[in-house]
């Protein structure tokens, strides 16, 4: 009699195990829905002969200094995290005609900004009047940030 009442508090508690995981399971794929890939892209729209240095940043990946031509692009992936918290900033310089360089950093991705905006690919052109985004709407490019940067955004480091 006692074994077979633990048997059946073990199939039992087996049962409700199994009832929790597949529970949980299924809040994991409603939530991987805005576990979604993006990617970004830095267009260098300078001018013809001049070079855009970068360095990206999270909170997580330090992607380094890359040096992007003029009409070249750089791009990278990431996924965005469950609470939409995903931030990469990036420092960019280039050298003005005549020498002086131009500077700033810039808060490149914000989730809670930019998941509807760009949706999964958020395109930048660097221009030297600024840094513009790629409108999906209109297919343009819409002035976003000023040289040197005026964004300060959370977690900006100078
Ligand atoms: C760079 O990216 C921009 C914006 O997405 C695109 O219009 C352009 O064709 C790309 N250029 C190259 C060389 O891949």
């Amino acid at each position: 009699m006692g074994t077979q009442f633990r048997w059946s508090f073990f199939m039992y508690a087996a049962a409700m195990a199994l009832i929790v995981l597949s529970l949980s399971h299924s809040s994991m794929v409603v939530s991987g829905a805005y576990y979604k890939k993006i990617q970004v892209v830095l267009y260098n729209m300078l001018e013809p002969g001049k070079n855009l240095h970068v360095h990206c940043k999270s909170k997580d990946d330090d992607l380094g200094d890359h040096v992007i031509g003029y009409y070249q692009n750089y791009t990278w992936s990431f996924h965005d995290n469950l609470f939409s918290s995903t931030l990469f900033w990036c420092r960019m310089d280039w050298t003005r005609t005549g020498g002086s360089t131009v500077s700033g950093s810039f808060e490149i991705y914000h989730a809670k900004r930019d998941l509807y905006r760009c949706s999964s690919f958020c395109a930048w052109g660097i221009r030297e009047d600024g840094l513009f985004v790629f409108n999906r709407d209109t297919g343009e490019w819409d002035y976003f940030f000023g040289w040197p940067s005026n964004s300060k955004g959370a977690g900006m480091k100078p």
